[in-house]
């Protein structure tokens, strides 16, 4: 029996198997270019916040994470290229290797913002880590170093995307029923 928020759902795009085997892969190879650089995982509020849980366990080097909160969308379905900073980095990132954890790259304006506002902190490195990269939808020249999956240009939800707020604990990427925002 599907739960009252499932059947918003019209069709599962990525299951709970296939990311946690992806995430598997980008933890090792995040492994690999990082494990004596002291990272900072530094994931980006709301909607990183269960890519960020699991991907940093699957990548066993000594960091520590931190988090900025931004929100450019306002519960709009389309980046309003304002990008506001809500809550900020509560540490220095001076001389630090940053690897800025996403759960979706769209049009780029928040990835585009953080990595000029990271710079501008004093960051040695910027690396990129999106779980979701939706190319069709970019409107800023800004790519990202690891991507979990390339994504259709369709809303999707779950796995900590929202829709004006819900959806966030829907545990796989499933794409919603039109219907659920036709009329916002
Ligand atoms: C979403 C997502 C990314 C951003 C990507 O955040 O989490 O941060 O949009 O879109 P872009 O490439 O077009 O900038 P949102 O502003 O919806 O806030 P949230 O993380 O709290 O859901």
């Amino acid at each position: 029996m599907k739960s009252e928020m499932e059947q918003d759902i019209l069709k599962v795009l990525v299951t709970e198997e296939e990311i946690q085997r992806r995430i598997a892969e980008l933890g090792a190879e995040l492994y690999d270019q990082f494990h004596d650089k002291n990272p900072l995982f530094l994931g980006v509020l709301k909607g990183s916040f269960v890519f960020m849980a699991d991907l940093v366990r699957a990548c066993q080097v000594k960091s520590d994470v931190e988090f900025i909160a931004v929100s450019s969308y306002q519960n709009a379905t389309v980046s309003s290229g304002r990008v506001q900073i809500t809550h900020d980095l509560q540490q220095d990132i001076t001389g630090r290797n940053v690897v800025i954890v996403e759960d979706i790259l769209d049009s780029g304006n928040t990835l585009a913002f953080l990595k000029d506002y990271f710079l501008t902190k004093g960051a040695a490195s910027i690396t990129i880590a999106t779980l979701l990269d939706k190319p069709a939808r970019r409107t800023k020249a800004i790519t990202a170093d690891y991507v979990g999956f390339v994504v259709p240009d369709e809303f999707v939800v779950g796995y900590g995307l929202d829709y004006c707020q819900r959806y966030r604990n829907v545990p796989y990427i499933g794409v919603l029923k039109p219907e659920v925002y036709a009329n916002h």
